[in-house]
């Protein structure tokens, strides 16, 4: 039976790990839950494994905050003497922040099979750190498992190979329909005191619109504006907070702490509308049937777009505060991708662990 190390170091992985590592428990694989703790404050780490049920990590690394360069080698350094005295069959990496490809790396080198979940999302945004650390953690990755078609394609023209490439769907999805009926359940919307279908959900935390000023100062103030027509609330991300320091925002925006993951999806389900510029806000969005606003220039799950429920809005005042006001007015149509399900974990697991004896063996892995 394999050995596997599954790693996650930020808020999203950590809800994208807890499936897989369910899965291949269940077909009888060994796990390493290994945390960088890329996030470590507790509303961005801890509230989100007791809120999923995710065991404490295995081993954490502690790798904190810090320039590009200093997280992913302080990742690096930190994981290297595990692999090599877990010597695992095959390291388990998901998503694209930096604990992602610094583990990845160490892994390929090490001898171990590295499977990839979420691999051939591109949103051709060279500028967009997570793009990097998605093509290398792809180019350096044995499995590729990928969330849609659009994906796949990608890793085709990238040259992967047919046999490498795996069509799964979402973990993200897996998470998001295992755990809605007690996210709905919860008293969130009247602890809030929000009412559902009557209130807009922001979240930002992109570099590209918190890290300058001026850039997050007009999108406060497009909230502001939006807040005159419905109630707007907005967990904040931690890097968006400090950037908010000194920025006057309109009272009616309705600042709150990051919430814990069940009652971020209440807040999602309940919403009128999201606007947002994660990657995973968008996929859930879709899956729920809410309507999705994306405050960036680019996307590298177009299939929100095109089977979802998203619509690419970039950064204009005015064509956020148009796209909003029609949305709110007219509505969106419902529509959710195929294989998002709720079973790509399944699907994972069955080929990680049902693969044919020898697969997984160094030598084999050197091969490719
Ligand atoms: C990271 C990922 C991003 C992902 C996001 C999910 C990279 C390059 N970025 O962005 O892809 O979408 O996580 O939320 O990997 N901080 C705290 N407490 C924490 C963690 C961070 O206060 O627990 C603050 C620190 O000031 C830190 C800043 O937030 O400098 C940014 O954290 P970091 O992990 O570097 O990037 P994120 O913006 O969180
Ligand atoms: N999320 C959460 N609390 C919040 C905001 C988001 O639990 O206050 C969850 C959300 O449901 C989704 C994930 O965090 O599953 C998205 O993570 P994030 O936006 O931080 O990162 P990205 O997906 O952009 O990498």
């Amino acid at each position: 039976m394999i050995d596997a190390i599954c790693v996650a170091g930020a808020r999203p992985n950590l809800i994208k790990i807890k499936p897989v590592i369910d899965q291949l428990e269940a077909l009888g694989a060994k796990t390493t839950f290994v945390h960088a703790g890329q996030h470590y404050d507790d509303s961005l780490s801890g509230v989100i494994l007791d809120d999923l049920g995710l065991r404490q990590p295995d081993l954490s690394l502690r790798v904190g905050s810090g320039t590009h360069a200093e997280q992913t080698a302080r990742v690096m350094v930190a994981f290297e003497p595990i692999v090599s005295e877990l010597r695992p069959d095959v390291v388990v990496v998901v998503g694209d922040v930096n604990s992602t490809v610094g583990c990845a790396l160490v892994a390929a080198k090490s001898g171990a099979f590295v499977a990839h979940v979420e691999a051939g999302l591109r949103s051709g945004d060279w500028a967009m750190p997570e793009e990097v650390n998605r093509v290398v953690t792809d180019r350096v990755s044995d499995d590729l498992f990928a969330p849609s078609a659009d994906a796949v394609a990608n890793l085709q023209a990238e040259g992967c190979r047919t046999d490498q490439i795996h069509l799964v769907g979402n973990v993200m999805v897996d998470s998001l329909l295992a755990n809605l009926d007690r996210a709905i359940g919860r008293d969130t919307l009247a602890r809030l005191g929000l009412r559902a279908g009557h209130y807009a959900l922001v979240t930002l935390h992109r570099p590209a619109n918190v890290d300058d000023v001026g850039v997050l100062a007009r999108l406060i103030e497009v909230l502001g504006s939006l807040a005159e027509d419905i109630r707007v609330v907005f967990p904040l991300h931690p890097r968006t907070r400090t950037k908010l320091e000194g920025l006057a925002v309109p009272a009616a925006v309705m600042l709150i702490e990051p919430c814990g993951y069940l009652d971020f999806v209440a807040l999602e389900h309940g919403a009128a509308l999201v606007l947002t510029d994660s990657g995973g806000v968008q996929e859930e969005t879709t899956v729920l049937g809410v309507p999705c606003l994306t405050l960036r220039d680019n996307t590298e799950r177009p299939i929100t777009v095109t089977e979802g429920t998203n619509q690419v809005v970039g950064r204009s005042p005015e064509r956020i505060l148009l796209a909003a006001r029609d949305v709110l007015a007219n509505g969106w149509p419902k529509r959710s991708p195929a294989l998002w399900d709720g079973k790509a974990s399944v699907r994972i697991a069955d080929i990680l662990v049902g693969v044919p004896e020898g697969r997984l063996r160094p030598s084999d892995h050197r091969a490719r």
